[in-house]
């Protein structure tokens, strides 16, 4: 399979059509950005890293907890054939642990533990920086119907608990993740973008060192050695 015309260049990732109509091809960069793109940066690895911890978690997800997903095959380090969806608007997001913009919006500390995992949906808009909206609003708005937000919230839950048993079996504390949905042509709703270093919070559960993109986004130092980390434990799971 080839990367014909690019379709899409996100902040970390191209995509390609090919000469499927029905399947493109996933490219992913070392770039990194932060708080909206104002920071910028390179993650030596990052790419290759990002692309083999997401299919690995895709196959896996799919076989072992019945979740959709858009991948297809792996095509090399940093390229990936997925079906071709239209993105559902929406960052879902799951929260087990108090951290990020959750620590400042309630004023607990990062750490604090929830009763019960927190979902929350942001409207995909770069310019109006990502703000958060409810189940209300994406109904109103047609971003998706009732079935399919009733699909994608249940799939959101069904993935947390079984991220949270398969990194804990690896000795890392899943904090919270986004993830995001896209629509088939057949209308069918799967899991699409990544579920990677980028878009999660990863502690290790002894220590509590940041094992994601945090180290990057705060400056913490050998954000790739942390990458690289993750990548050996998810690679040394059973
Ligand atoms: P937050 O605490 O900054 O709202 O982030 C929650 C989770 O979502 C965290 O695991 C990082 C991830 N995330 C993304 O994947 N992309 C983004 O643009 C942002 C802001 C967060
Ligand atoms: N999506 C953010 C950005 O726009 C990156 C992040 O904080 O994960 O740069």
């Amino acid at each position: 399979m080839e990367k014909l015309e690019q379709l899409y260049e996100g902040k970390a990732k191209k995509v390609y059509a090919t000469d499927d109509p029905c399947i493109c091809i996933v490219s992913y960069k070392d770039d990194a950005t932060a708080f909206n793109g104002e920071k910028r940066g390179t993650i030596r690895g990052k790419g290759v890293i990002n692309n083999r911890i997401t299919n690995y978690l895709m196959k896996r997800l799919s076989a072992e907890a019945g979740i959709p997903t858009h991948y297809i095959e792996e095509l090399s380090d940093t390229d990936t054939a997925v079906k071709r969806v239209t993105i559902i608007p929406l960052e879902v997001i799951v929260r087990n642990v108090i951290a990020g913009s959750l620590s400042k919006r309630v004023g607990k500390p990062e750490g604090t533990e929830l009763r019960c995992p927190i979902l929350e949906f942001s409207y995909k808009d770069d310019e109006l920086g990502d703000p958060m909206v409810n189940d209300y609003h994406v109904l109103a708005m047609g971003w998706a119907t009732e079935e399919e937000l009733d699909a994608i919230k249940d799939y959101a839950l069904r993935i947390n608990d079984y991220l949270l048993k398969f990194f804990s079996s690896i000795g890392i504390d899943l904090i919270d993740f986004k993830l995001e949905f896209g629509k088939t042509a057949d209308g069918e709703i799967v899991l699409a973008d990544e579920i990677s270093p980028d878009t999660c919070r990863f502690w290790d559960s002894k220590t509590k060192k940041k094992l994601d993109k945090d180290r990057f986004r705060r400056d913490l130092g050998d954000t790739e050695g942390a990458y690289k980390e993750m990548l050996e434990r998810v690679f040394g799971a059973k």
